[in-house]
């Protein structure tokens, strides 16, 4: 029996395989390549010794996923295939539903036919908006979620909610990840960001390799200890293993269980810098901007959760990250297409 791993050949995806593969698990990949590089699926090989079995079809094509479903023996499913561009979705937030919600509905359907009842779906902190309490537990409620594909997060884990509530059958895990970054060590997968990077770390490797001049800090003037915004980054190995750790576990209950996928550590922007500069020996060039519309002052998470129930902590320091990040960056200056 295999796990099926939607979006397995991007970011948390690729790393992910790479740890079920680590822990005995057989998987089925699909991916559409929208946001991905089939030459993840190589590296996956040249680190693990195993070929994914790998299909290029999309979550919403259902004649497709059936003829997946109807080949491959799949136990369960482990949800990453999604949009998640911030910005883009407040520009086309029809192709963020249509893409995440409707792609999900479609998944979900063709599972039910099949029987599969198993699903580990990738939500986000996101979700929390600007919490109510720091460290943020899963006791922490839902709150004012500021974009729109946050808002596919948020309508996922209601509509998978729904759904294990309506069907006693379905077993459905939550995984609501911090920030996510670092790189696999061996240098060999990591992000590989389309265009003009988004997210902070990405952004600084492609300072550091001469891509970008400098990095632009997005406010300093918030309620932290520097001013600057103070997220729980996690390294991309960690966030693998606790996939793995909650398909362990997948069959020990019904209904809906949620955890936080975090260190219980806040760094600042500026603490990721100094952090990069030092595990790294290079110097980021960076000025102050203005906030960025829609940010919060600061989120980290209790993994407590996590740890009681399905025995997952994260490992890997800021060291690591920031070591494993530019490994990457370096090693692969324009990502898979080196
Ligand atoms: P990613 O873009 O690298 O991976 C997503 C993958 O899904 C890509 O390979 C893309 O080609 C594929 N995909 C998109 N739409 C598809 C479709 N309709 N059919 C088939 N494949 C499709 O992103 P990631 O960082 O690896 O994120 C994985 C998941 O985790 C996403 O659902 C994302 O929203 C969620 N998440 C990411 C972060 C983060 O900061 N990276 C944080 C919280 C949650
Ligand atoms: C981190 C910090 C920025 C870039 C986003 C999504 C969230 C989740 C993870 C999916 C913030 C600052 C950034 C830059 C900066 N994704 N920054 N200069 O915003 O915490 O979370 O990715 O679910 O939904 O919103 O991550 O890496 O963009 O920003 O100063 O060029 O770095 O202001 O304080 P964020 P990020």
């Amino acid at each position: 029996m295999a796990i099926l791993v939607t979006g397995g050949t991007g970011f948390i995806g690729s790393h992910t395989v790479v740890e079920l593969i680590n822990a005995g698990y057989e998987t089925v990949i699909l991916d559409n390549l929208s946001n991905s590089n089939p030459k993840s699926l190589e590296r996956v090989e040249e680190i693990t010794g195993k070929k994914p079995v790998f299909y290029k079809a999309d979550i919403r094509d259902e004649e497709a996923l059936r003829e997946i479903f109807k080949k491959e023996s799949i136990d369960s499913v482990i949800h990453f295939a999604g949009l998640k561009a911030v910005g883009e979705s407040v520009e086309k937030p029809w192709m963020y539903y249509e893409n995440n919600i409707s792609g999900t509905l479609t998944l979900i359907k063709v599972m039910n036919e099949f029987n599969v009842k198993k699903m580990v779906f990738s939500s986000s902190a996101t979700v929390y908006g600007a919490p109510a309490f720091v460290p943020i537990t899963e006791e922490c409620p839902v709150g004012k979620i500021e974009n729109p594909y946050g808002r596919t997060k948020g309508m996922l884990e209601q509509i998978l909610t729904d759904i294990a509530a309506a069907d006693p059958e379905w077993t459905v895990i939550l995984l609501r990840y911090f920030n996510p970054i670092g790189a696999h060590p061996s240098g060999k997968m990591g992000e590989n960001p389309n265009g003009i990077p988004n997210n902070l770390m990405p952004y600084i490797t492609q300072v550091a390799i001469g891509k970008r001049e400098e990095l632009g800090v997005f406010g300093n003037d918030y309620d932290t200890h520097d001013g600057t915004g103070v997220r729980d980054y996690i390294h991309v190995v960690d966030l693998g293993i606790g996939h793995v750790k909650a398909i362990a576990r997948i069959n020990d209950f019904k209904g809906v269980k949620i955890y936080n996928l975090g260190t219980g550590t806040g760094y600042s922007v500026l603490d990721i810098v100094k952090n990069f500069e030092k595990a790294n020996n290079i110097k980021i060039p960076y000025s102050i901007k203005a906030r960025r519309p829609g940010d919060i002052a600061e989120c980290y998470a209790s993994s407590q959760k996590a740890f009681d129930e399905l025995g997952w902590k994260a490992e890997r320091g800021i060291e690591e990250m920031c070591r494993d990040a530019w490994n990457w960056q370096k090693n692969n200056p324009n990502g898979y297409d080196d």
